[in-house]
């Protein structure tokens, strides 16, 4: 049985994209919300059969051709030793935010794989159930986005914190990025390991960054990560998300990647020009339109990723919870040509 989304990073062309969306476990799905109603947020991504399960709801419901691991970006730092909370509507908050040299000495990188162990588990089981068509996608947060959260505490709109620990105590950041990519090469090791067949960066705040920033403060740890993975594991696909990331795109032409996420404020003519396959660029908010709409859209992005490298249909970040389920069903309907 080929699996339709790994054979394009093998070059073959299938008569319609593979496709998957991005947070397409969540809560836009009932399932996923009947399950979250009895359980908190961090209890499902810790518990293996929980995470199996909201793993396949969306892969059972519109049958993608990725099943993307259920968790958070945000594992990564709560197994440094940070203090994680969900809180309703206010989203990811750590108790005591990075802000010192100290602070960055005390996490700890030595421990991943134990302390991660409960997400190997996961994807083993996950690997067993799914369909043999499907794809499973793991990931990771970026380094740059991770220090975003783990410095500034929680989202943030200005991003001061940040960037006033990035320009002011630079080695400080630099020792942090470092760590940072340590663990998670060993994490993404760990996920490979354990049946990943492919990995997604997630570098959602990597484009906050003007590109001679992202060249001194993140280019060198980001790149590296590829590196060793691409070193020991030459036959996984890597995939780069970077969101607002269009103006980077000269300085990650050469990364040692397969893939690359585009978000919808890019054209996606511009991706399609780099050595890549191309993955994204539906604007998540098409999917409150209408069939004529979704229509128009899945037609120029197919018709423009026929010039990339290889193409994989997905939204340009994560679905929203309150899209609708009919749209996504539409949505399905029209890139697999049946629209
Ligand atoms: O794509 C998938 O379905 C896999 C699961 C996944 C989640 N988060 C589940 C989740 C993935 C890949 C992520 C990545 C993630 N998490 C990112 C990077 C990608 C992006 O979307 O930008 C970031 C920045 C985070 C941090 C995070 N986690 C935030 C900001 C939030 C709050 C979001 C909100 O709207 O409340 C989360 C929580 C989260 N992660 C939920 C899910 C399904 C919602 C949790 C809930 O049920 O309350």
């Amino acid at each position: 049985m080929s699996k339709k989304l790994l054979d394009v990073f093998k070059g073959i062309v299938p008569d319609t994209p593979p496709l998957w969306m991005m947070r397409q476990a969540g809560r836009y799905l009932p399932e996923y919300r009947k399950i979250r109603e009895k359980h908190p947020f961090l209890e499902m991504v810790c518990n293996p059969e929980l995470a199996t399960e909201i793993t396949l709801q969306p892969i059972k419901r519109f049958g993608f051709d990725g099943a993307i691991l259920f968790s958070d970006i945000l594992v990564i730092p709560e197994a440094m030793g940070m203090k994680l909370n969900f809180f309703e509507g206010r989203g990811p908050v750590f108790d005591s935010p990075v802000k010192t040299k100290a602070d960055v000495a005390n996490l700890n990188i030595e421990s991943i794989k134990g302390n991660l162990s409960y997400v190997g588990e996961a994807l083993n089981l996950i690997k067993t159930a799914m369909p043999r068509e499907t794809t499973l996608i793991g990931f990771a947060g970026a380094p740059f986005t991770l220090a975003c959260y783990m410095i500034e505490g929680q989202s943030s709109k200005e991003f001061i914190k940040i960037k006033s620990f990035m320009y002011q105590q630079e080695p400080a950041f630099n020792t942090l990025m470092e760590k940072l990519s340590h663990a998670l090469v060993d994490y993404i090791e760990l996920q490979i390991q354990s049946g990943a067949e492919v990995i997604q960066l997630f570098d959602t705040f990597g484009g906050i960054l003007s590109p001679s920033d992202y060249q001194r403060y993140c280019l060198a740890p980001t790149r590296q990560i590829f590196s060793r993975l691409k070193e020991r594991f030459p036959e996984t696909p890597l995939i780069y998300f970077v969101k607002a990331g269009r103006n980077m795109y000269s300085l990650i032409a050469d990364f040692p990647i397969d893939g690359l996420g585009v978000d919808w404020m890019t054209p996606l003519s511009e991706a399609t020009t780099l050595p890549f396959v191309v993955q994204g660029n539906l604007d998540p908010m098409v999917l409150f339109s209408n069939k004529s709409v979704i229509d128009r859209e899945v037609a120029r992005i197919k018709a423009e990723g026929k010039h990339a490298k290889g193409h994989i249909f997905n939204l340009g970040h994560g679905i929203l919870p309150q899209t609708p389920l009919e749209n996504v069903e539409y949505l399905c309907e029209a890139v697999r040509g049946l629209g």
